[in-house]
């Protein structure tokens, strides 16, 4: 889809749709006032009979409206006028995109990016449009062989800003939104095929394949005897028992001065955890092709950072393997010694996750990183403790706990602290190693990176944990969200500007 932002005023937009909103109760919005006085008072008229209440995402789609040029024009529901905050905004956002998409209009101006919403500017109302509106219509069908084809979809929307002044800004968030977009819709992508296609050598290849995008970027993939050498036996503990082979993928961007330290990202590449010898029960087991997402997310961000020409150093460092048991599959008991040195006893396979990314976070002391993040579907607990909205998020970092909180709350890609408190660390105690790799039932995201902070004292991290927020369940709404691309890729953001760094898409 193509967006593009202008000013202009509504009625004379000679163009398929014209999107308009509607406040509870029956109330035009500003931009529908203007569209009502030169119409003679149609609109109005419409709702004074009672055809649009105005609640949240209701529409309504009219025809051959006096006074305007466009084929139709589509009323769209906000709900009360002080209750529009950024979640009924995007609700909005979505209803409306849907409508239009099977009206048969293939371009359509939208003024809902004129509407009020409660402390957000146009920069943040088109970035959300885009980012929402991509969401709405995202499918993966790619492994259908017939699917439903709209006859004529939606192609073209033209979001209007009121003023020229309006017009720089929005058009820099319409470039930041498109780059964005593209993360997130390749990490869905990746997400959502199923394990038997995206194996460890899939998610390389696939990284291989951004790196060829852009000239900044360089992918190299370790192989499981190359991280022999280096020591790595506790993710080579979870790869053992398949037959696809596990590697560690590293994506180098530079986009900054060589010797400035890069931002690192490392995330979880279980392509397949059926939970090992520890096996889980068969309900539901076919989401575990889901346990890539951390990877997905961190390769979705990479090739945002990508579109966006970041003037900064990022890293992108993914351990992939596959969780089965066989013969060859550690055991309960087995103890392995990781690259750090630490000794760990595997009380549970299905712990796999914690024993794959120590490995990895080791691996990146090699960068002297500014920051290292690391996104992961770690624990069920963390779906039981923040549901499908929040993610996770525990650091040992105050100032990085605060930037990634932040640029949560910006994308609406939010995340929640959790405490990573020392008196949790013993939880982990074990009488034949160093530690052993769970933490009992109490707490179990936070054991979880109780257990991972114990390979990052090297340098400042944060842990996202993406188990609830990753996908959706449900016969209709199953897929990736592509979630924490927008978060990500905003702190990126934020990370430059702060610094007073102009990214190319920006200054070009
Ligand atoms: N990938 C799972 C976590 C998970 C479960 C994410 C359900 C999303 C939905 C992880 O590898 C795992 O199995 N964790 C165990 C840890 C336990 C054995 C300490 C869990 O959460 O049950
Ligand atoms: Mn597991
Ligand atoms: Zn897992």
């Amino acid at each position: 889809m193509e967006f593009s932002v202008k000013s202009g005023h509504p009625e004379k937009q000679r163009t398929a749709c014209v999107v308009i909103g509607v406040y509870e109760s029956r109330r035009l919005s500003e931009i529908g006032n203007r569209l009502d006085e030169v119409g003679d008072k149609y609109l109005s008229s419409i709702l004074r009979r009672g055809d649009l209440e105005g609640k949240i995402g209701q529409t309504l789609l009219l025809h051959n409206v006096p006074g305007t040029l466009a084929d139709r024009v589509l009323l769209v529901g906000c709900g009360k006028e002080r209750e529009l905050g950024d979640t009924q905004f995007r609700k909005v956002i979505t209803e409306a995109i849907k409508r239009l998409h099977d009206t048969g209009s293939m371009e359509a101006v939208c003024y809902l990016t004129d509407l009020n919403v409660k402390g957000k500017d146009i920069d943040w109302k088109v970035r959300q449009t885009i980012e929402t509106a991509q969401a709405a219509l995202y499918r993966f069908e790619r492994l259908k062989t017939k699917t439903d084809t709209v006859r004529r979809p939606l192609r073209k929307i033209i979001l209007s800003v009121s003023s020229r002044r309006e017009l720089i800004a929005s058009e820099k968030s319409a470039r930041e939104a498109q780059a964005v977009v593209s993360g997130v819709q390749l990490t869905k992508d990746l997400a959502n095929l199923p394990g038997n296609i995206c194996t460890p050598t899939h998610l390389a290849d696939e990284a291989k394949q951004i790196a060829t995008r852009y000239e900044r970027m360089s992918c190299k993939v370790l192989t499981e005897a190359q991280m022999k050498k280096q020591n790595m036996n506790a993710l080579l503990a979870v790869s053992q028992g398949s037959d696809q082979p596990g590697c560690l993928i590293v994506l180098e961007y530079n986009g900054g001065d060589k010797k400035e330290k890069p931002y690192v990202l490392v995330g979880k590449g279980v392509t397949f955890d059926s939970g090992g010898i520890s096996i889980k029960p068969s309900d539901k087991m076919d989401e575990m092709k889901y346990d890539m997402c951390g990877a997905a997310s961190v390769l979705g961000t990479l090739q945002a950072v990508g579109e966006l020409g970041l003037p900064i150093n990022v890293v992108g460092v993914i351990p992939s393997v596959e969780n089965l048991p066989s013969g060859k599959a550690v055991k309960p008991g087995d103890i392995v010694t990781t690259m750090s040195g630490q000794t760990v006893e595997i009380l549970n396979t299905d712990a796999e996750g914690r024993l794959i990314l120590c490995d990895a976070l080791t691996y990146v002391e090699k960068y002297d990183p500014a920051i290292v993040i690391d996104i992961a579907t770690l624990t069920g607990a963390c779906v039981v403790a923040l549901g499908k909205h929040a993610h996770g998020l525990l650091s040992t970092h105050n100032p990085l706990t605060n930037d990634l909180l932040n640029a949560g709350k910006y994308t609406g890609d939010r995340a929640w602290e959790l405490p990573l408190w020392d008196e949790y660390q013993e939880q982990l105690d074990s009488p034949f190693a160093d530690m052993a790799n769970i933490g009992g039932r109490d707490g179990g995201t936070i054991t979880a990176a109780c257990f991972l902070s114990r390979y990052t004292k090297k340098y400042h991290w944060a842990h996202l944990d993406i188990a609830g927020t990753a996908w959706l369940e449900g016969k209709k709404e199953k897929g990736a969200t592509g979630r924490p691309v927008s978060l990500l890729t905003q702190y990126l953001l934020d990370r430059c500007y702060e610094r007073g760094l102009m990214p190319d898409s920006v200054s070009s």
